[in-house]
């Protein structure tokens, strides 16, 4: 992990990467059917689509809201594998992807991006069999050992390390799955990095420690399906996170006895 951490950086930067500047859903898509008929594709195909921002965009919102459906269509339209992995990886092992992408469409900036790839956590098992088939040069760009001859949480930090360059288009459904909350700080000076060496980053994450990186944009999808801007402090994986944290008595008397309902939170 560099040592010169960016965190801090915070004038005369280059502005932000930003190569994708909007996601827009064919507004005559299905409705009935997944993934179309899921509140925060609705939201979207209603609201004209999402605008990125330049540098990290997170997207936060309870299980099942949608942020793996989006981030994997966003990467389909983007060129990447759905299973994960970069434009050299056409692996797969078992299809389940939405038809999402089809019906979404990238507005690109003027500048495309140098290097991309597509992090998902529940398949990186796949995306690490497919590293070792296409040869010694993948496994060399991922810092020379296997992914499968390191733990789940090393070989993700390799991934970050060695393989996301300059330039970069890169988007992580919850990287944090793997990470000990010490990696999870290295991947946010990582992340500041990243920004400084001009990539976009857009990151399914319920990690508040992830969301912390200043600078970052944050979306929140909400039980109806709309999708917003929010702060680092209303963020819900922060506030729940921070009011646990502050009284976990409080939260163990409710789960454990009948009235399952903590109030203030
Ligand atoms: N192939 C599929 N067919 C039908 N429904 C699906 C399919 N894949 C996902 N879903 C449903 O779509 C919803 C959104 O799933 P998605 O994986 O996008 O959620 P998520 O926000 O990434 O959740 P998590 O935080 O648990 O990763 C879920 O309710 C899920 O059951
Ligand atoms: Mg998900």
């Amino acid at each position: 992990m560099s040592h010169t951490s960016t965190i801090l950086r915070e004038s005369g930067e280059p502005a932000a990467a930003r190569f994708v500047r909007h996601i827009r859903i064919d507004p005559h898509s299905s409705t009935e059917t997944y993934p179309f008929s899921l509140p925060a594709i609705s939201y979207l195909r209603r609201a004209g689509g999402l605008p990125l921002h330049g540098g990290v965009t997170f997207l936060v919102g309870e299980n099942g809201s949608g942020k793996s459906t989006l981030l994997e269509a966003v990467a389909v339209a983007a060129g990447m594998n759905p299973e994960g992995g970069s434009q050299n990886y056409r692996f797969s092992t078992r299809s389940s992807e939405s038809s999402l992408s089809d019906h979404i469409t990238l507005v690109w900036g003027t500048e495309k991006p140098r290097s991309r790839f597509f992090l998902r956590a529940e398949t990186y098992y796949n995306v690490a069999t497919e590293t070792e088939r296409l040869g010694p040069d993948q496994v060399a760009a991922l810092g020379g050992t296997s992914p499968h001859e390191r733990s789940h949480g090393e070989s993700f930090i390799d991934l970050m390390m060695h393989r996301f360059h300059p330039n970069g288009l890169y988007l992580l459904d919850e990287p944090e799955a793997a990470l000990s909350p010490q990696a999870c700080l290295a991947v946010l000076t990582r992340l500041a990095d990243l920004v400084a060496l001009r990539c976009q980053v857009v990151i399914a994450t319920h990690s508040p420690i992830l969301l912390a990186l200043p600078g970052a944009t944050i979306y929140e999808i909400s039980d109806d399906g709309a999708i917003a801007l929010t702060d680092y402090d209303d963020a819900q994986p922060v506030r729940l996170t921070r009011s646990f944290l502050s009284n976990p008595e409080r939260y163990l008397r409710h789960l454990t006895s009948t009235d399952h309902s903590p109030d203030d939170v």
